[in-house]
């Protein structure tokens, strides 16, 4: 999708990230370091924290990264014939800095970008279908929806704008120990009140029509998050973010920056799934107790068990997602918070489209729409249809029109039946299915969010997606919990839950 953009807060900011210093060199060093910290799950939160653990705590602490699936978690590719295509997390917008810097510092490129068109369903024809002209686009959207297609640009960059502080405050060293805090650090009570409240009422308070709301925010809404435009304002926003141009992804695979993490983390892969997480303690020095966490898990030689100084849990804590145990905690930590993730079915499949499914009149030949997305209405099964490119755009590549046989993403709650395909596709040789959890079922007013803290020095990465689930927040999440895991090992609580820091940190520009 290209809904263009004015960018001018991308230079802004990336100076700003460039400008940006850790002023930490003076910890005062009287505590010991950890000697092992555990991190469970190896997604992008989970491979991100390692590499954060690592930059807090020096070389010598013992990392252990344990994956019970494949690294990557979802983020995740497919073959399908000569090429692979992701089937999971896709796109990153061009503000996410963390993501940027990741990659250049493995040193994989950005994937070639090829262009788009989007269009929009209704289940039973294209209701809008973007031009090659930005002009044209403009027009039509002007006299459909007068201003609101512009204003829901600046709504967006107004979120940005604050979203962006969380960079500096990380760059300075500070942390938080709950979602809420972190979101009002960025925003105020303004984020708190998003985030509690569906993106639809969001917006209706902030002047935006219904109409617009149905037709242009909601096929968003559902092709992002499988979910209506009653989702949380803040992940609404992010969501709508996702319409911004510039918007890449990584070159082979988003994948790959979870195994270059690993690997530039120096932390080791421990192929096992952890089935419990008890506390033990022992005593220091001073006399006091210590917690340390015994992680028991079983690999393909069995079950094993190991000591750990902190355990950092990346992967969420919901039911068909984990199933870790906790003993010896008071108050007790349940195996599954409240709330359930949403199921997206990623379905791809080789063939060719039957362009009469959307209702077009238009010649497969000449049809070269890549992004359908789709209104909230009854008639509608799918939540998206895109034409997929490779996670690596070979050299002189064109993306067939849909009269080609090429490679397309459904997105569906549910899987579809033989029935279904046979109406969307006149042929086709191969089909992948992969039915995600894919990110929370968001049904604002919200209930507490779980913590970042789950005991002494047992963090949860994962808590971030009740805010929204993207791999940046992932990763923001991450590198808050290895800060939080160092300051509060070193007690430095100046660092941490601070308030009013957008005030402070502004003099430090
Ligand atoms: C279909 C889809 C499309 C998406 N599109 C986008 C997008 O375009 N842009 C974007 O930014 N985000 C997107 N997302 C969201 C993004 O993919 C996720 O927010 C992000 O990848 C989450 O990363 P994570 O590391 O926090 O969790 P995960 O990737 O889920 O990692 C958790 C890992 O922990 C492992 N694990 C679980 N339990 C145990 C255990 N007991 N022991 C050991 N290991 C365990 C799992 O196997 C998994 O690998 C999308 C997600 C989906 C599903
Ligand atoms: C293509 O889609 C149209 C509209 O849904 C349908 O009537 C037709 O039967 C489909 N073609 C094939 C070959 O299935
Ligand atoms: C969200 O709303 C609920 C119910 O209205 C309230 O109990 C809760 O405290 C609110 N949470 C935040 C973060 O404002």
């Amino acid at each position: 999708m290209t809904l263009r953009t004015f960018s001018l807060r991308t230079l802004l900011f990336l100076g700003l990230w460039q400008s940006g210093k850790r002023s930490l060199a003076s910890a005062p060093e009287q505590l010991e370091q950890p000697k092992k910290i555990a991190v469970i799950g190896a997604g992008i939160g989970g491979t991100a924290a390692a590499y954060y653990l690592r930059e807090e705590f020096g070389p010598v602490v013992k990392i252990d990264v344990f994956e019970s699936g494949t690294v990557g978690g979802r983020l995740a590719t497919v073959k399908m014939g000569d090429y692979e295509y992701e089937t999971g997390g896709a796109v990153i917008h061009p503000l996410n800095l963390h993501m940027k810097q990741f990659i250049e510092k493995i040193g994989i490129p950005q994937r070639k970008d090829v262009p788009s068109k989007m269009a929009i369903f209704d289940g039973k024809e294209l209701v809008f279908e973007e031009s090659d002209w930005f002009i044209v686009n403009f027009i039509r959207m002007i006299w459909r929806y007068g201003l609101g297609f512009v204003r829901m640009q600046m709504w967006v960059e107004s979120i940005l704008d604050k979203f962006m502080r969380i960079y500096q405050y990380q760059q300075y060293g500070y942390s938080f120990s709950t979602v809420e805090k972190l979101l009002h650090a960025m925003g105020g009570d303004s984020f708190l009140t998003l985030m509690n409240q569906t993106l639809e009422e969001a917006m209706m308070g902030d002047g935006f029509s219904q109409a617009f709301i149905n037709d242009i925010i909601a096929p968003i809404t559902r092709v992002n998050y499988g979910q209506s435009v009653r989702i949380n304002g803040f992940v609404g926003a992010v969501s709508l973010a996702g319409t911004d141009s510039g918007l890449w992804a990584v070159d082979g695979g988003n994948k790959k920056v979870c195994s270059g993490l690993l690997y530039h983390s120096k932390s080791d892969l421990i192929p096992a799934k952890v089935s419990s997480i008890s506390m033990k303690t022992r005593p220091s020095k001073r006399g006091s107790t210590i917690p340390y966490y015994e992680l028991n898990y079983v690999g393909e030689s069995g079950s094993a068990h190991s000591l750990y100084d902190i355990v950092v849990i990346a992967t969420p804590l919901h039911q068909g997602k984990s199933d870790i145990t906790f003993s010896g905690f008071s108050p007790p930590i349940p195996t599954h918070y409240p709330g359930l993730y949403h199921q997206t079915v990623a379905t791809l499949v080789h063939g060719t489209l039957n362009v009469s499914y959307l209702g077009t009149a238009e010649a497969a030949s000449e049809f070269t729409v890549s992004e359908i997305l789709t209104t909230d209405s009854k008639g509608c099964a799918i939540n998206s249809l895109s034409s997929l490119d490779p996670v690596h755009i070979p050299d002189g590549y064109e993306r067939p029109p849909a009269s080609h046989p090429k490679v397309w993403k459904v997105f569906s709650s549910e899987p579809l039946t033989p029935k279904q395909l046979q109406q969307m596709f006149l042929s086709y040789d191969s089909v992948s299915e992969t039915p995600w959890l894919a990110y929370p079922s968001y049904r604002p007013p919200h209930r507490k969010t779980p913590p970042f803290v789950l005991h002494n020095r047992l963090y949860y990465l994962n808590a971030v997606e009740w805010a929204a689930s993207a791999m940046e927040m992932s990763v923001i999440s991450a590198r808050n919990v290895a800060l939080l895991a160092h300051h509060r090992w070193h007690e430095q609580t100046d660092k941490i839950d601070q308030e009013d820091l957008h005030m402070r940190l502004r003099g430090e520009l």
